[in-house]
């Protein structure tokens, strides 16, 4: 798949999880062989008043390669200075956010709210195409309350002003995550524009992902969801793709895979904040395994990264029995 002046080893994608796509998440996705990863949807306005917590946001690493950054906000200028920071940072893609419902985006006439205000939708696009070369994604929903109408409006002003491809999560921003995603909403995106799509909603495992490609003709897929604690997802679904079986999850797996995030995260942030991270993040990884309850209760008391060691150690053993 293309995107721009960028190819995708593969047609899968990690989605925008503020919270979550962090720059080890985004790590441990790549190494399961996800081909494109987004970063947390980051404040136009923060950046480019210079937030030093916001700048981080924008921190990368080769291996993580390539990274399509996030941005939110509704002026188009300080938009357009942002995306620039946000080129100038390296990011190989980057993306603006049309789909994110939360009341303190909303208020501000950012995120899902941009779908009803389509004029000034297409004057911050303009402004941003402007600003930078790098390629450019905007990521929607299905629309404010009514299904589709306003996915095909912005996604035509889209292609109009030189996006080079639309992700849909083909939910309302009424609906936030309720209900299912409505992926005929996808097909018929997909058949309007010339531009690709990425598919994103409710796939959770390889033959969601096979499925959505097929029943919608969509370019490549996103995952959300279906890949916190859970990046073999990428795995499973490239195997899925080349009609291969997926080798069975191996008994120490999950917790080589928690090591090494704890890991990435203690690089990446210092032992201190490293370990004050896992104490909630590395129960995305156990949930539904045998022992996850209790891991998460003692986790979350996590004072140091020997304890998150130890305790990652004590699953595999319990795993492995
Ligand atoms: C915890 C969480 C955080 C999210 N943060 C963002 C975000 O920062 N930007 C964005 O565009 N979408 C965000 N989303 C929406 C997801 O990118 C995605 O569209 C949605 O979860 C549907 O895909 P899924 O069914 O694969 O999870 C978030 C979703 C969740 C659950």
């Amino acid at each position: 798949m293309q995107i721009g002046s960028l190819t995708l080893e593969a047609p899968t994608v990690l989605a925008p999880l503020a919270g979550i796509t962090n720059l080890p998440f985004r790590l441990l996705a790549r190494e399961a062989g996800c081909a494109l990863v987004y970063s947390e949807m980051v404040s136009a306005e923060a950046l480019v008043r210079g937030q030093p917590n916001t700048f981080a946001l924008l921190r990368s690493l080769p291996a993580e390669k390539p990274l399509a950054v996030q941005l939110f906000g509704s002026d188009p200028g300080r938009m357009a200075e942002a995306a620039a920071m946000v080129a100038a940072s390296g990011a190989d893609v980057l993306d603006i956010n049309f789909g994110c419902a939360v009341k303190k985006v909303v208020k501000t006439g950012s995120g899902a709210a941009l779908m009803r205000t389509p004029k000034l939708a297409q004057a911050l696009l303009a402004a941003v195409r402007k600003a930078v070369r790098i390629p450019l994604t905007i990521k929607l929903r299905s629309g404010w309350e009514r299904s589709a109408a306003q996915a095909f409006e912005l996604g035509a002003i889209a292609q109009e002003c030189g996006v080079d491809a639309v992700a849909i999560h083909p939910r309302t921003a009424v609906q936030k995550f309720s209900g299912r995603a409505d992926w005929s909403v996808i097909a018929a995106l997909k058949a309007r524009l010339k531009i690709p799509v990425i598919g994103n909603g409710d796939v959770f495992c390889a033959e969601d992902a096979a499925r959505m490609l097929s029943e919608t003709g969509c370019d490549a897929v996103m995952v959300g969801r279906g890949a916190i604690g859970y990046p073999r997802i990428f795995a499973e679904i490239a195997s899925r793709l080349r009609e291969e079986p997926a080798p069975p999850e191996a008994a120490g797996e999950r917790a080589a895979v928690m090591r090494r995030y704890a890991e990435l995260s203690a690089a990446c942030y210092g032992p201190q904040i490293g370990s004050q991270l896992m104490r909630h993040r590395l129960g995305w990884f156990t949930k539904g395994i045998r022992g996850g309850a209790t891991f998460r209760k003692a986790a979350s008391a996590i004072a140091s990264m020997e304890e998150a060691y130890e305790l990652i150690a004590g699953l595999e053993r319990a795993m492995r029995a």
